[in-house]
């Protein structure tokens, strides 16, 4: 057979943009599935012009596909994916289900795509922050190898999906309206605030987040020593995360040679002008392919010129989901 493709979790806040995406880039495919919970059941939609019914995700769903772009949850995940498996598919998996699994090659095609090659069924796509990080990152890391990095992340809403979008909407209504709101998805309201990110907070004081962006880098640069500290919180921006990166290098570098470095590294785009004041935005970043980066100075307070200090956004339903497993199952 052909290419047939299933898409779980095609209702969501990534699953739409599995949609999208496929559409722009001309993704070849014979067929193409929509799946989701029982509550979408029946639920159109749009695909190259026509109306596809969304089918319940079941037991059975994977017979007649041979890859599957998942993304509904990690429990989900856990569950069909082997089965998918089973029925002959290759799955690329959004989800944090397989990603530190020994045996599971854990991919960002910009920095160690022949890491694809060594699949057994399924490839994982690595966490969102930890995409838009590796990609400027990398290409400075195998030019002058990173001793340490201290991350703090500005990350969109729509990281904890289509209902959290919805949420923010809702809350800078009320807000603005003088109206009482309680949040239903997020802990706190996201509207007007900042608060340190959703995920469980371990003994360490790590949150998950964090932790994934610290093992998870280290999976994916083959566990070169790379030091990472970092701090994620959530911003009121509907979408595309920023992070501003410190970089301590083994050897001195200037901020002309990574910016030299990074002017032809895939995946991303320069937009560093001082006199503008115009730097990496989430808006900009919205919906874009690349990585924006910019704010790139000397670490002053590092003593022999070895610190870097830059500021990056990145669409992480696109580069830091959809379009990054899209690429994995293009390389596939
Ligand atoms: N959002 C991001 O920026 C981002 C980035 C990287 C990775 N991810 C990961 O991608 C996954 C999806 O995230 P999202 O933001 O797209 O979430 P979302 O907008 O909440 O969408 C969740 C999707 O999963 C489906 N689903 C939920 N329970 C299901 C079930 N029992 N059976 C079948 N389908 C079910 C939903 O279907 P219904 O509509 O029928 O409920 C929906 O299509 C998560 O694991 C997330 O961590 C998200």
């Amino acid at each position: 057979m052909g290419r047939r493709v299933a898409i779980v979790g095609a209702t969501g806040a990534v699953g739409g943009e599995f949609i999208r995406i496929i559409e722009q880039r001309s993704f070849q495919l014979d067929s193409l599935k929509l799946l989701a919970s029982s509550r979408s059941a029946g639920r159109k939609l749009a695909f190259r012009g026509e109306q596809l019914a969304v089918e319940e995700l079941t037991a059975d769903s994977f017979h007649d596909v041979n890859l599957v772009l998942s993304s509904a949850g990690a429990s989900i995940s856990k569950r069909f994916a082997p089965l998918a498996v089973q029925a002959g598919a290759v799955v690329v998996d959004n989800t944090s289900a397989f990603r530190m699994d020994v045996g599971t090659p854990l991919v960002v095609p910009e920095v160690n795509p022949q890491d694809i090659k060594t699949h057994k069924g399924i490839v994982a796509n690595p966490n969102c922050s930890t995409i838009i990080m590796n990609v400027p990152v990398w290409p400075l890391h195998k030019r002058n190898p990173i001793h340490r990095m201290v991350i703090s992340t500005y990350q969109a809403v729509s990281g904890a999906g289509a209902a959290a979008m919805a949420e923010l909407a809702e809350g800078a209504k009320a807000f603005l309206e003088g109206r009482e709101f309680t949040p239903r998805v997020l802990p706190h309201r996201a509207a007007f605030n900042v608060f340190s990110h959703n995920s469980e907070i371990g003994l360490d004081g790590y949150n998950l987040e964090e932790r994934k962006m610290i093992l998870e880098t280290r999976k994916i640069f083959h566990y070169r020593v790379v030091l990472i500290t970092a701090t994620c919180v959530r911003v009121p921006v509907m979408r595309a995360h920023s992070e501003a990166i410190n970089i301590e290098f083994t050897n001195p570098i200037t901020p002309e040679e990574v910016r030299d470095i990074l002017s032809s590294a895939p995946g991303v785009r320069l937009v560093d002008d001082r006199t503008g004041n115009v730097f990496p935005m989430p808006l900009d970043a919205t919906n874009q392919d690349d990585i924006l980066v910019g704010r790139i100075r000397q670490d002053l307070s590092h003593p022999d010129g070895r610190g870097i200090d830059m500021f990056v956004s990145g669409d992480q339903i696109r580069k830091g989901a959809a379009l990054n497993a899209i690429q994995i199952a293009e390389m596939l």
